[in-house]
């Protein structure tokens, strides 16, 4: 049985990863590359849920269930801003872009962590930290790298990096390759139209 490595996610525009490059530009200089694998451009996503390896004939129903959770979200804003580390930025282990979180984007990833479930998907046991992954440090890190990497950390302030509607949730594939993952968008499903009851009666 073929297994491909998978997670859920929602993808930015190509402008918003541009905003994200760009306003963590001074900070990808600052530390450098030698502590810190820092995610491509193209890379930067929402992870809603992993999935980890997923049978290929599990994949139709996986399209499904995405199908009829995300026709059940309104579509959404999003709004990213400040920076962070887990598990905090005196031991970065990850380094992240943070944002406002919403209460549809908890609603949505909440039923989708379920509806995995009962497709036979292990829980997440920590409770779920939106967040955008940015950087992974390196275990070869050295202590005066990571010394550079959490002063840089904290001396760095994040406002508001932009803002998008979310109108989707896709079902990515992983390919670990050796210059680092391959992100491929196997399936995607949108969110509902949410629409205005004003428009709706002035039409009617
Ligand atoms: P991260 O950004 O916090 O590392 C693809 O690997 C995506 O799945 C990443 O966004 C990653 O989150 C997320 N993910 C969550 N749990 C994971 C796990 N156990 N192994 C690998 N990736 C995981």
């Amino acid at each position: 049985m073929s297994l491909l490595r998978a997670f859920i996610a929602i993808e930015f525009p190509a402008s918003l990863q541009d905003a994200i490059f760009r306003q963590t530009a001074r900070l990808r200089e600052a530390v450098g590359s030698h502590s810190v694998r820092w995610v491509a451009q193209a890379n930067l996503h929402l992870t809603l849920k992993f999935l980890g390896d997923v049978s290929e004939a599990n994949i139709q129903f996986i399209n499904q269930m995405l199908n009829v959770e995300a026709a059940r979200c309104p579509r959404f804003q999003l709004t990213l801003s400040g920076l962070g580390a887990f598990p905090d930025t005196r031991r970065p282990r990850v380094v992240w872009v943070g944002m406002q979180v919403p209460q549809s984007l908890r609603a949505l990833q909440h039923s989708i962590e379920n509806a995995a479930a009962r497709l036979g998907y292990s829980p997440e046991e920590r409770p779920f930290s939106p967040h955008l992954t940015i950087g992974r440090v390196r275990q070869t890190a050295s202590p005066t790298q990571q010394h550079i990497l959490r002063q840089t950390l904290e001396s760095t302030q994040l406002g508001s990096i932009g803002q998008t509607e979310v109108d989707s949730v896709t079902l990515m594939k992983s390919d670990l390759q050796p210059g680092g993952s391959v992100y491929t968008p196997l399936f995607t499903a949108k969110l509902a139209v949410q629409i205005n009851p004003e428009v709706k009666s002035e039409s009617s």
